[in-house]
């Protein structure tokens, strides 16, 4: 029975409780949310991004009519800009005949390029040609078999040997999900291509430059309170270091300002996850999804102590200090007048207004407490001392519960901090179990963010397991003010991390039942809570139950601990035992009939006694059962 106590106010739900964590993870961003259509469309892919790579990782030669010539990566002094610094030089033969070409296919991600009957699609590429007298180009889209063409091919002339970009609009004639997109030239001499870009038309909310439309609206239809990103592991790990700065590696930590300005003059980076990030979706492109779908935008910055594994403390006072400057320029640029430096910037790209800022996390899950709250605290007081009304939000390690957490959380407490980030990934049963966690954490203390949790699976079981733990986090909504579930997005062909609330391919998304769940509590935020105490009396559920994974969730509703069951003789046949206890509880003695065939346990209707019945060479045989329950007092 549940007796709810209206007359007794329990603590207020922020509207914006519940947000969504958005780090590029499993191909979030290039291959996902971030709607070009082209794979590795300025020639940047390289050994350190992946093994596997090669600068033509998902191009191919292609020729048309008998012609021939040669298509290879270079980077050198004739450069589309110095982040930009591969393109791709085709050397053309000039042979074949009338209309022959030379030049690359694009393959895309997972099938191919998904088009649609009738929808468009914008092309683009950068490009110059040594050929005085121009380069004709012709850009076609076809099936993955080459068999049908996808849309009427689009042709141009490239002329002169400065970059220039070159647009034309493709309109598909068929649905195919498979498609290529080929771009060929004719005639002789070389030509450098650059940037070569594929867009639909139709983006979430038209935006240029923007957002696959149907990931885009699962995660609107979420009603998010709040974004955080771009991460994760990938915003801490791999080097601090400028690209090509003195010392630089390819593998940088997120920086922000590598990630806004003109896409050509983005340089990609090695993203954590083992494939290379354009950038094309940056900070810009987060800042107005967030303002799109109505949520506070929550980036996180590196806080120079690499998390994930790394475990490294960087020490560099220099280094530091430029990262807090670009930190306090990240807020000018969200927030600041378009008379400011940065928030020119922002104007520039389509956005006077300010994005309206209010928080922001420096450090993901770094695993050296004192090293990263040193930092932090530098961080912290800068941001502070210019920011007041932004909420500097730590964190508490990858480690939940252990040394370097409760570490963490004695330095965060004591130095007063606003609000500090846990992470957990757990089982279903750990969900169902710790429903207290936050009861007795300190009111006077740190606000929690919950940035990253989910119970280990995609099943059913684990999204009722989530649910059951979201109570528990509104039953303390005035400690836990923000919750999202991790990570938010999955592509089915370039998986590193399960479960995921939404998955995707090259045309179609769907959530899993964790999203209905986040959907659920997130399109009904309370306004404030009702106490309530639930009790119940030791019954056994109906129906069948399979082994003891059935009977432990029945004996995990907060009810009891410690089952047991026993045979006549004594003998354990059944037992559990629960962790988690609060110290309030009370020995009781509840009776129930079983019956138990080939392992499996199944409920007696019939029994008056307390029976179990189990298989043996003379079919069923009885036992006694005890079932030994703890209750709540
Ligand atoms: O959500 C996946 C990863 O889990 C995140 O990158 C990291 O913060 C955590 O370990």
């Amino acid at each position: 029975s549940i007796t709810v106590d209206p007359d007794r106010a329990g603590p207020e739900i922020d509207d914006a409780m519940y947000g969504v964590f958005y780090e590029d993870i499993n191909r979030a961003a290039d291959g996902g949310l971030y709607a070009e259509l082209v794979q590795n469309r300025s020639f940047e892919y390289d050994t350190a991004d992946n093994a596997s790579y090669t600068p033509l990782t998902s191009w191919t030669e292609t020729a048309t009519g008998g012609a021939t010539g040669t298509a290879r990566v270079v980077n050198d002094a004739a450069r589309l800009n110095e982040n930009n610094r591969d393109y791709l030089r085709l050397d053309l033969h000039g042979d074949g005949g009338a209309g022959a070409g030379y030049g690359v296919t694009n393959s895309g991600y997972n099938t191919g390029i998904a088009v649609r009957a009738g929808r468009k699609y914008d092309f683009s590429v950068w490009a110059r040609t040594e050929n005085p007298s121009g380069t004709p180009l012709t850009i076609g889209l076809h099936t993955a078999s080459g068999s049908t063409a996808l849309a009427t091919p689009l042709r141009a002339t490239v002329r002169g040997d400065r970059w220039t970009k070159y647009t034309g609009t493709l309109t598909a004639r068929a649905t195919d999900t498979t498609g290529r997109l080929a771009v060929t030239a004719g005639g002789g001499g070389t030509l450098r291509l650059d940037m070569v870009s594929l867009f639909p038309r139709d983006t979430y909310k038209g935006r240029p430059n923007g957002l696959r439309k149907d990931l885009a609206k699962k995660i609107a239809a979420l009603k998010p309170g709040f974004l955080r990103f771009p991460g994760g592991c990938l915003v801490n790990t791999g080097s601090h270091q400028a690209y090509e700065a003195p010392g630089w590696e390819r593998k940088r930590s997120y920086q922000w300002k590598d990630t806004v300005g003109p896409v050509e003059e983005r340089p990609t980076n090695a993203n954590f996850w083992g494939y290379n990030q354009s950038y094309g979706l940056g900070y810009y492109e987060y800042f107005q999804f967030a303002e799109d779908i109505g949520a506070a935008p929550l980036p996180v910055v590196p806080a120079l102590v690499t998390g994930c594994g790394q475990n490294k403390a960087t020490d560099d006072p220099e280094l530091l200090k430029r990262h807090i400057q670009d930190t306090l320029d990240l807020i000018e640029f969200a927030n600041g007048p378009v008379t400011s430096t940065w928030g020119k910037k922002r104007a520039q790209m389509g956005h006077p207004e300010p994005f309206g800022l209010d928080r922001l996390e420096v450090g993901n899950e770094e695993n050296l407490p004192d090293a990263f709250f040193a930092r932090f605290t530098e961080f912290r007081e800068a941001i502070e001392a210019k920011h007041p009304e932004i909420t500097v939000i730590s964190n508490s390690g990858p480690d939940d519960r252990g040394v370097t957490f409760d570490r963490a959380w004695e330095l965060n407490r004591a130095a007063k901090v606003k609000m500090v980030d846990e992470h957990y990934y757990n089982s279903p049963r750990w969900f169902l179990e710790n429903n207290n966690r936050y009861d007795s954490y300190d009111r006077q203390g740190p606000k929690v963010f919950l940035g990253e949790y989910a119970s280990q699976d995609n099943r059913f079981a684990n999204s009722l397991a989530e649910a059951a733990y979201m109570t528990g986090l509104e039953r303390n909504a005035d400690v836990v003010k923000m919750a999202s579930y991790a990570p938010l997005l999955a592509n089915e062909d370039y998986v590193q991390w399960r479960p995921d609330l939404i998955w995707f391919d090259n045309a179609a998304a769907w959530g899993s039942t964790s999203y209905e769940t986040q959907r659920l509590f997130m399109n009904n935020v309370g306004d404030q809570v009702v106490p309530s105490r639930a009790s119940a009396t030791p019954s056994l559920p109906s129906g069948p139950i399979t082994g003891a994974v059935g009977l432990s969730t029945w004996a995990t509703s907060a009810a009891y601990d410690d089952v047991q069951v026993t045979s006549a003789d004594g003998a354990t046949l059944l037992s559990d035992d629960f962790s988690g206890g609060d110290g309030k509880w009370t020995k009781a003695t509840g009776t129930g009939s079983w019956q138990v065939r080939d392992g499996a346990y199944v409920q007696s209707d019939t029994a008056a006694e307390n029976t179990m019945v189990t298989a043996g060479d003379s079919g069923w045989q009885n036992y006694a059962l005890k079932l030994k329950a703890t209750k709540r007092a």
